[in-house]
């Protein structure tokens, strides 16, 4: 009787976990089957994405930060307008992810400004913010362009001579915009190297002309008669190759600062510069010039004292 009992229990709740699992078993049977699938579909055009002999942008950043790179230092000059904390602020983000940088961050300005030591601060990026005013005599001009950053790169030169022995260094405008790879390739510079800088005059590109590997002259919207046909962000150099040029400068010259700098590393020919960017046919840095924004209007204090907006317009040009 018992055993009766207990064997049909037993039946009944056999057949109870029998329906159960089979649904079971048809849900997992599905979910495996669409897994199957989309790893199917998907993982060849992941592998595509990032070949197994590179590194994902991550895997790189995290494997450079405990290893021995040459330092890099930034040297970018900047100038208080409407749009400076914003072109910082997007740089700063970017360089974040470099390890082993140091930024030269030089304003053309007469007293630092908090607002953008804040900045700098806070991104966490080993930096140092120095002030190079643009002399008076060539701030006045009323008439043609401007030496823009020269004072403030050749502050940057300066804190380099006084500061730095190995790796190499490179001028980077505030409002340029950056690919990581640039980056990791500059810091190697034995002398000095040259690459490609995109959104640059008519022309869409600045850069070396390159044949069968080797450097056959400069390709720029404006070339000028200039030995050195480069965009300021089209070149990088090594410390030590300053330093073996103690003469070395950036003249007040606008549309031959690039030119004029390099000529004063001689002896050094075109022909001998490093070619970066595979062979220079890859864009690693953009000539993206922010568009002007007009002074905001100024505040009416007898309408908006004691609010948030006055300390808003202390941020605003
Ligand atoms: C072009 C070139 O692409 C630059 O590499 C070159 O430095 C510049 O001309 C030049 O005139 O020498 P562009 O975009 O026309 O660049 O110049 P900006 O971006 O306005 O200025 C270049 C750098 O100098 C920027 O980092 C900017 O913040 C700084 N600057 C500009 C000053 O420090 N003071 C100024 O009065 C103007
Ligand atoms: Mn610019």
């Amino acid at each position: 009787m018992i055993v009766e009992y207990v064997c049909s229990f037993c039946e009944k709740i056999a057949s109870q976990i029998m329906k159960i699992p089979m649904k079971l078993y048809l849900i997992v049977f599905i979910c495996a089957t669409i897994l199957f699938v989309q790893y199917h579909i998907y993982y060849p055009y992941a592998s595509s994405e990032y070949p197994s002999d590179r590194k994902t942008p991550c895997e790189e950043i995290l494997s450079k930060v405990t290893s021995d790179l040459p330092p890099l230092y930034i040297i970018t000059p900047t100038y208080r307008r409407a749009e400076q904390l914003a072109e910082l602020t997007r740089m700063s983000h970017t360089l974040m992810l470099v390890p082993n940088l140091v930024w030269l961050v030089i304003d053309d300005a007469y007293s630092p400004n908090s607002l953008v030591d804040n900045i700098l601060r806070r991104s966490g990026i080993r930096y140092h913010y120095m002030i190079a005013p643009m002399p008076a005599q060539y701030r006045n001009k009323t008439k043609g362009p401007r030496p823009r950053g020269v004072s403030n790169r050749n502050r940057g030169l300066q804190w380099i001579r006084e500061n730095a022995y190995t790796g190499a260094f490179y001028f980077a405008d505030d409002d340029n915009t950056y690919d990581l790879d640039l980056f990791s390739e500059i810091r190697y510079t034995k002398r000095v190297s040259l690459f490609p800088v995109g959104l640059i005059t008519k022309a869409g590109v600045s850069s070396p002309i390159v044949k069968n590997g080797t450097f056959v002259g400069f390709y720029d919207g404006w070339l000028g008669g200039r030995k050195f046909a480069v965009d300021m962000a089209g070149f990088a150099i090594s410390v030590q190759f300053l330093l073996s040029r103690p003469q070395a400068s950036m003249p007040f010259k606008p549309g031959f600062e690039e030119d004029g700098f390099l000529k004063s590393l001689a002896p050094f020919e075109p022909a001998e510069a490093e070619l970066l960017a595979s062979n220079c046919t890859r864009i690693l840095v953009w000539h993206t010039q922010t568009k002007k924004n007009e002074p905001a209007w100024p505040l009416d204090y007898s309408k908006h004292n004691n609010t948030n907006l006055v300390s808003l317009k202390n941020i605003l040009i």
